[in-house]
Parts: C-alpha cells; structure tokens; sequence
C-alpha cells in the first residue's frame, strides 16, 4: 500500500527544516539553505521550521515565537520563493505530532540514547565536560536540578515523521544532520517489515555528488553552531561580520615552506572556499606554502567576500521581517498544502497499524 507516494510520482519530493532558534548563521545557509535554492526550480519541494524540534531546548516562549519568524523570513529573504516551495510551521501541522506517538511504539531508547546529538545535549545539560560513555548512567542517575527531557531523546523520532510524513525521497542536511536521516530509513525499513508492507522509502541527503558539509566555526572548533556561540550570522551588519572574521583564531603562521595547515587556518581556507573567487583562494594558499601569508590580509579578504553574499539577503530579511501580514499568508498556505499530505499519510498509517473506525 503506497496511495500517498503515488501522488508525487511526476517530481522526486524534496523536504527538510530548520529549527526555529535565533537566526540563520553560514552553517544553515551553506549546508542547508543553499541546497534549498537549486532544487526549488526543479522538484516538489517542501521546507519547514522545525517549531517543535526548538521546543526541546525549551526556549522562552517570546523568543521561540520571535524565532519562527525570523527563520521565515529568512527563507524568503535568502531567495525561496514561497508559489515554487511548500512553506510551513512544523507546529502547524498536528499530524506530524500523532504519528509522532505512533512511530515512537517502533523505536528504541537505547538506539535514541546512542544518537550523538542527543549524547552531545544530555552532556551539555548536564555539565559533563568529559567524553565519557557513561552518559546513560548520569542521566538515569541522580542528578537533582538537571534533567534530561524526554523529547531531546526522541528528537529522532519527531524528524523522522517530519520526512516520512511527506514520503520525501531527498532530504538536503549539512554532516551535522546525516546520522538522524540514517536513522530514518532504518525506522522506515521497520515499519515495513513488521507490518509487512512496503510503505514508506528510504529517503537521501541530496549534496549534487559532493559531500554533506560541514561549515566550520570561527573560534578553531570544527563546526559553526548556535551553541557553539561561533557563528557569523546572515543578518549580522557590516561592523559585526567584520569583527568577528577579525578575531577569529588562528596560529603563528608557517615557518618552514609547505608546513601542514593547523585546524583553525584549515576552517578560515574552507570558509574562503565557500565565497571566494578561485584565483583569491589559490593567492593565499601560494602564500601560505611559501610563508609569506598574513592572516590580517586573508581575514580582510574573507570578510569582503563574505559581506557580499550575506549583505543584500540582510537588507532583504529587514524588509521582510517587519512584513507580519506576509510572513502569515506564506505560512498558511503552506500549512493548509502540507497538511493535506500528511493527513493522507497519517489515514494510513493509522489503518497499516490497525487504528480503525469500529
Ligand atoms: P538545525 O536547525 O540544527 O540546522 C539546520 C540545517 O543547517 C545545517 N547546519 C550545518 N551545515 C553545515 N555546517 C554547519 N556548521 C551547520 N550547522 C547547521 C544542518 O545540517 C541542517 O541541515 N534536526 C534538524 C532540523 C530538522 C530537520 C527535519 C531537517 C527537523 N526535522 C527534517 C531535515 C528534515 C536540525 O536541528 O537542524
């Protein structure tokens, strides 16, 4: 039984989201967003802010809402077009949440206890500095003021439905993403071989033959994240950006020629690989080999190159954000089309698992 994947036989559907915390920072936007833009043109595309998937971090409810908006116009400020793209709120859509309940029946908590990013939060909650595998033993133990809150450990579960919902065959994520969607086909595959059918597909990244990217922080570390607190921000102004590539770490520069590139210059060379001209790129790698290189003048030059794709999507988001009377209609149109999607989905995974109208 496959009616809901019949539908979108004529264009592969593309689906994915972002979760609704702060702004979109060059991580979402080389990893995620910029995927987003090649393919809207082409396939049934679908993408969403994932509302929900914020609350786990259990934002406070004024910026969690403030943050929804933003994310949205951000969308549209970066160049998604809503007529060609599905736009929606994660939360908009309740029948993500009861299929969420349902395929939690078919998922276990010790592969969700096993998730990195879930290792990563519970650490993080818990002040556990150390890499230590005994993670489950602090969680269930007795922590007092600290807890571990159960959708953190089922945030797997919730994407899982936002991509299966929408029988979705491509899902474009940076690295960061790449372990939940392996773990969405493997609910997938599950869910069909216990009920014996062959219903949901097992989605893919989609990274045009290249690799899933991982967009490196500023600060040294390897990638760039909220919580990181290492990020250079769409809508962050000139002066900002600016700084912050000013500042960001470095070394004592090459002694000997052709030295090995330590990680933080590593992270400033892929950050220029993303924006800069090839001939700019090839310049301060030439200098870098014959140790001639001078990080101001390299930071100088990322910042320019930088400042020219995040400025005019600045001065877009601006304009758009203040739009409340725009920002709603995308919203509800988006809503009221992939609810129809879902709703179908949902029908039937209700009747595959025997929830049925006595
Ligand atoms: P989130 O909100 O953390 O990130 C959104 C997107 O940005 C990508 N990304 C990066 N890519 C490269 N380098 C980085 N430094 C970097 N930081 C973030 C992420 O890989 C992601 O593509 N769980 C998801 C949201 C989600 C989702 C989904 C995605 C919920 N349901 C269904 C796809 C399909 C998340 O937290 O992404």
């Amino acid at each position: 039984m496959n009616m809901n994947m019949e539908k979108n036989k004529d264009k592969k559907v593309v689906l994915s989201g972002i979760r609704s915390t702060g702004n979109l920072h060059l991580g979402n936007y080389f990893g995620a967003v910029s995927k987003f833009l090649k393919l809207q043109d082409e396939y049934d595309c679908r993408y969403f802010i994932a509302d929900l998937h914020a609350l786990t971090t259990n934002p406070d409810p004024k910026m969690l809402h403030e943050s929804v908006k933003n994310i949205l116009a951000e969308y549209l400020a970066a160049g998604l077009d809503p007529e060609k793209n599905m736009l929606y709120v994660q939360s908009d859509i309740p029948e993500i949440s009861e299929m969420y309940l349902l395929l939690n029946m078919h998922v276990g908590i010790g592969e969700l206890m096993r998730t990195a990013s879930f290792k990563d939060k519970a650490r993080k909650a818990l002040g556990i500095t150390s890499d230590s595998d005994e993670i489950e033993k602090e969680i269930i133990g007795n922590q007092t003021n600290q807890r571990v809150n159960a959708g953190l450990l089922t945030y797997p579960t919730l994407m899982a439905v936002d991509i299966l919902i929408h029988h979705a065959d491509y899902v474009p994520v940076g690295k960061d993403q790449e372990q939940h969607l392996e773990l969405t086909r493997r609910f997938a595959r599950r869910f069909n071989s216990f009920y014996g059918v062959d219903y949901f597909g097992e989605p893919v990244n989609f990274n045009f033959g290249g690799e899933a990217l991982k967009v490196p922080g500023l600060d040294g570390s390897g990638k760039m994240g909220k919580s990181e607190g290492n990020c250079i921000y769409l809508i962050d102004d000139e002066k900002t950006l600016r700084k912050k590539v000013m500042r960001a770490v470095t070394d004592e520069g090459p002694k000997v020629p052709d030295s090995p590139v330590s990680q933080p210059v590593a992270n400033l060379f892929l950050l220029m690989d993303l924006v800069s001209d090839k001939e700019v790129v090839d310049h301060f790698r030439k200098a870098y080999a014959d140790c001639s290189i001078r990080y101001g003048d390299m930071k100088k030059q990322l910042a320019e190159d930088l400042l020219k794709v995040t400025l005019p999507i600045r001065e877009r988001i601006l304009d758009i954000r203040s739009n409340d009377e725009l920002l709603a209609k995308v919203v509800k149109s988006g809503a009221e089309r992939a609810r129809a999607y879902a709703a179908d989905t949902l029908r039937e995974v209700r009747e595959i698992m025997g929830i049925r109208k006595i």
